[in-house]
């Protein structure tokens, strides 16, 4: 019998080792896994939610590091993991993604010579001014087996010099927990609570420090929101640090007289997966929504100067907008009189990323170090 963790910390790392979990699960003489919460995302509507909606257990173990700097959150985790594995010798730990949680846990498990799996490999944006890429590179850089989401993530590894052997093209995971979940997120009702309808609305998210952490950064986009909402009605589920932030900036004002803005606190799972698959935009600074928007096939205007999701624009429905106002309103004007680009699927992002994952695992066994 083997022994896997799956770290979870962020609110994007739910949807990811969820079917991860469930897959895993259906092999219970083989495996035995144990999900592991780092505490790093802890508001019921960053956390809790996402385990009643993706049906996942209470976790194993919880962390409970809670906020901080970079230093001071990766710290926490490092030292409050490490305790476990002490304890437990799992024989795999399984990160995901490019949060704080990610690569603070695969440096306990690396120095302790378990196996690190990281789903989500090989993403690049190249901006080293994000958290986010040192994450990726770092985490990259001492992970035993690199599952990457679509080919550019095998490029990428292949150039910074890692084994081809470590490196498997198995698909976006995050995609399994929308095709699994579509039925019950098509049956919400948050369009009727707000009084919204399909094609009616751009749904809206930010949070990433370059849009939310300065006044004039924010004051650009609030700027665009007002004329945008001339045009059509707006539904702004707001991320925790944006929210602070307005206030923080004294903006709260200029969102509240927004008529046609609706604000709400994070939404679940199926609520946000209902009010993406109906919105006439999605205008957002988050990784995930940018692949989850091309696989509905909504036009994406990406508030950001790069992505580490390339695919998402060469094949799907995502855009770059710059940080100004004028480029979101005219991008926003364009999609809403009928030009919102069109695209399609990318390779293995099929719902099947999980199983493919377990098989690699079953069929080849887990390295020991
Ligand atoms: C983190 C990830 C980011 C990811 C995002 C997803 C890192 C470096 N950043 O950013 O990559 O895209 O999650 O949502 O790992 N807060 C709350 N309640 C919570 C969590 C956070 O109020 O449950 C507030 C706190 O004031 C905190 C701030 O949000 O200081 C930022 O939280 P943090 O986890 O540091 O970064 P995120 O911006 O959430
Ligand atoms: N999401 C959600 N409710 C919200 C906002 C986002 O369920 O109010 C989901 C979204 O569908 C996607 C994930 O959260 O699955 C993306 O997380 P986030 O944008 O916080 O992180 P990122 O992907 O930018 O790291």
């Amino acid at each position: 019998m083997k022994k896997i963790h799956l770290i979870v910390g962020a609110r994007p790392n739910f949807m990811k080792m969820a079917p991860l979990y469930k897959e895993f699960k259906k092999f219970s003489n083989e495996f035995e896994v144990k999900l592991i919460h780092t505490g790093q995302h802890y508001d019921e509507r960053m956390s809790k939610f996402f385990f009643e909606d993706l049906q996942l257990p209470i976790p194993d173990e919880y962390l409970e590091v809670g906020s901080g700097t970079h230093g001071v959150q990766t710290a926490k985790i490092i030292e409050r993991y490490e305790k476990i594995l002490f304890t437990d010798k799992p024989d795999l730990v399984i990160v995901a993604g490019d949060v704080n949680s990610t690569v603070a846990c695969a440096i306990d498990a690396v120095k302790l010579h378990i196996p690190v799996a990281h789903l989500e490999a090989g993403l690049r944006s190249f901006d080293r001014r994000m958290p986010e890429e040192i994450n990726r590179l770092l985490t990259d850089s001492i992970s035993d087996y690199l599952l990457t989401p679509s080919i550019d993530g095998n490029e990428h590894l292949l150039q910074e010099g890692i084994d081809q052997k470590k490196i498997k093209f198995v698909g976006n995971i995050m995609i399994d927990s929308l095709v699994e979940y579509k039925d019950k997120a098509e049956k919400s009702t948050i369009l009727e609570e707000n009084n919204l309808s399909k094609n009616e609305y751009c749904l809206i998210t930010l949070h990433r420090p370059s849009n939310v952490d300065n006044k004039e950064g924010l004051t650009i986009i609030l700027n665009a929101f007002e004329k945008i909402s001339e045009q059509i009605k707006l539904v702004f589920p707001i991320h925790p640090r944006a929210r602070k932030q307005i206030q923080a900036f004294g903006l709260q004002e200029k969102v509240e007289k927004m008529e046609n803005l609706i604000l709400m606190p994070p939404v679940g799972y199926y609520d946000f997966m209902k009010l993406q698959m109906n919105a006439r935009f999605i205008l957002t600074d988050s990784g995930g929504i940018q692949e989850e928007s091309t696989f509905f096939g909504i036009p994406c205007l990406t508030l950001r100067e790069n992505t580490e999701r390339p695919i998402t624009i060469t094949i799907g429905t995502n855009q770059l907008i710059k940080l100004e106002t004028k480029e979101i309103i005219n991008a926003s004007q364009k999609i809403i009189l009928g030009k919102g680009k069109e695209g399609k699927i990318p390779p293995l992002w099929d719902g099947k990323t999980a199983e493919r994952i377990v098989d690699i695992f079953r069929k080849e066994g887990i390295i020991s170090l």
